[in-house]
């Protein structure tokens, strides 16, 4: 079995509660795409990890987690992260952590033409995480970047710091910074190379061996949909593809084998950055907005950075299950809109008063787009910690059924807090076995 799991919003739609809960039914858990721009926070008990290269699995000690070829790799934050993780009780070696010999390095001068390119870009900015993402992916498709296998070799390594840097060297310097120096970059590198040395593998190899012996891989996404560098809504996206398919190419693992997609979908929707947000909580909505973030803590897991915060849209999330071909949903932070009493949900978008059913291409069309919204009444009572359907307040059994069906696939948990146990497993009846026994009763049944 091998399951994504993809975010259907523009991320942080609580994907790392989510696999971490789901790991207990895989032995493996990969990574796909993205590097340490993710921050993944998961909560166990009191003890709070926040995840943003690791895959959530690393907390199970008997999970073995890859980090695949499609991703972008900052050593030191790699191993920033692997010794935070052990001084937080979690046993890190190569038996259980794999990375990519194909992956590609993000180098110090990647994080300094990030901040270069937003400078540049001025009002029109990105709102990038700044960590070198976009650089590192612009060097590996421009055929320079330097891969995890080609660093193995010092002299290939110093060879190909010297070459990029003389490029990058021009352009840091023509944004009036100092430019940054090939023997220090080297110096700083090569021996968290010789550190990662025992942790490169072939995963793609190791996948699929994995697979024959029908090991359970579990392919975690980072980002989300609309953050997609083909389908979401450029330029304001990240520069890989969390999407379905992309956990094909960043995995390395073939279409056909990948049996099924969960799609991860938060009850409200958020963005951090620029970019078009149909449906953001703006102007006379603004106290709406700081009351989802502080109930829902929408602050960068890693950055801090405020999130923006809008109602569900129905349209986006639409899109995001027609690209992925979701085959179940998890809902997150239903317990966030408790204190609501009127929920909008965003069912449509207007242009110059005429209807559109799809998701526009263009960001600057989605700017001007008018969002149609239907008002459902909120249920104004505690929904934390629910485990059963059932128990749920009628108001918020309506409001799941109606964002099912607005988006048309079946719900199959819910999320009612940051706990591991406080969860909602519904029946998956396109893939019976995803979720944790017992398996309660169907949406459509409760
Ligand atoms: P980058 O990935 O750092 O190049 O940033 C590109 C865009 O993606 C910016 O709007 C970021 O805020 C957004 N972004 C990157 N990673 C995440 C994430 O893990 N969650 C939410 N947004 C993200």
């Amino acid at each position: 079995m091998i399951i994504v799991i993809i975010g259907a919003q523009w991320g942080d739609e609580g994907k790392g509660k989510v696999v971490d809960l789901l790991a207990d039914r895989f032995d493996i858990v990969a990574r796909y795409q993205g590097g340490h721009n993710a921050g993944h926070s998961v909560y166990v008990g009191d003890r709070a990890f926040v995840l943003r290269l690791l895959p959530s699995g690393i907390i199970h000690a008997d999970k073995t987690c890859v980090l695949g070829n499609g991703m972008v790799i900052d050593p030191k934050a790699f191993f920033e992260e692997v010794d935070q993780m052990t001084a937080q009780g979690i046993d890190i070696n190569p038996d259980r952590l794999k990375v990519s010999a194909r992956a590609h390095l993000i180098m110090p001068y990647h994080q300094a033409l990030d901040h270069t390119s937003e400078e540049r870009l001025g009002n029109e900015k990105i709102g990038t995480t700044l960590r070198g993402i976009g650089p590192a992916y612009e060097d590996k498709a421009g055929r320079r970047g330097i891969r995890v296998s080609d660093a193995l070799s010092a002299e290939t390594l110093r060879m190909r710091i010297e070459r990029n840097l003389e490029e990058a060297n021009r352009i840091i310097v023509l944004y009036g910074q100092q430019p940054l120096r090939a023997d220090e970059i080297y110096n700083e590198i090569a021996p968290l190379i010789e550190r990662l040395r025992p942790f490169v593998c072939e995963t793609s190899h190791f996948l699929s061996e994995a697979r024959k012996a029908k090991k359970k891989i579990l392919l975690e996404g980072a980002q989300a949909t609309l953050l997609d560098v083909d389908h979401g809504t450029y330029p304001y996206v990240t520069s890989s593809n969390p999407t379905a398919g992309g956990a094909s190419v960043g995995a390395g693992i073939p279409p056909h084998h990948i049996t099924g997609v969960l799609g991860i979908v938060r009850t409200y929707a958020t963005r951090v950055g620029e970019g078009p947000f149909p449906t953001e909580m703006i102007d006379a909505e603004e106290e709406m907005a700081d009351l989802i973030r502080q109930r829902g803590n929408e602050y960068g897991s890693v950055t801090r950075r405020p999130r923006r915060c809008g109602w569900f849209d129905a349209v986006a999330t639409r899109y995001a299950a027609e690209l992925n071909g979701f085959d179940s949903i998890a809902l997150t932070k239903l317990d966030v809109l408790d204190a609501l009493k009127e929920i909008k949900v965003c069912t449509g978008y207007e242009v110059e008063g005429k209807r559109i059913e799809t998701f526009p291409a263009v960001s600057h069309d989605l700017s001007i787009i008018k969002p149609v919204y239907e008002t459902l009444a909120g249920w104004e009572s505690d929904t934390v910690g629910v485990t059963e359907f059932g128990r749920l307040p009628q108001k918020a059994k309506d409001y799941v059924r109606f964002l099912s069906d607005q988006v048309g696939v079946e719900i199959g948990l819910i999320s009612t807090g940051p706990e591991r146990d406080q969860t909602i497993i519904l029946r998956d009846s396109v893939m019976e076995g995803w979720f944790l026994d017992p398996i309660a009763p169907a949406v459509a049944e409760s």
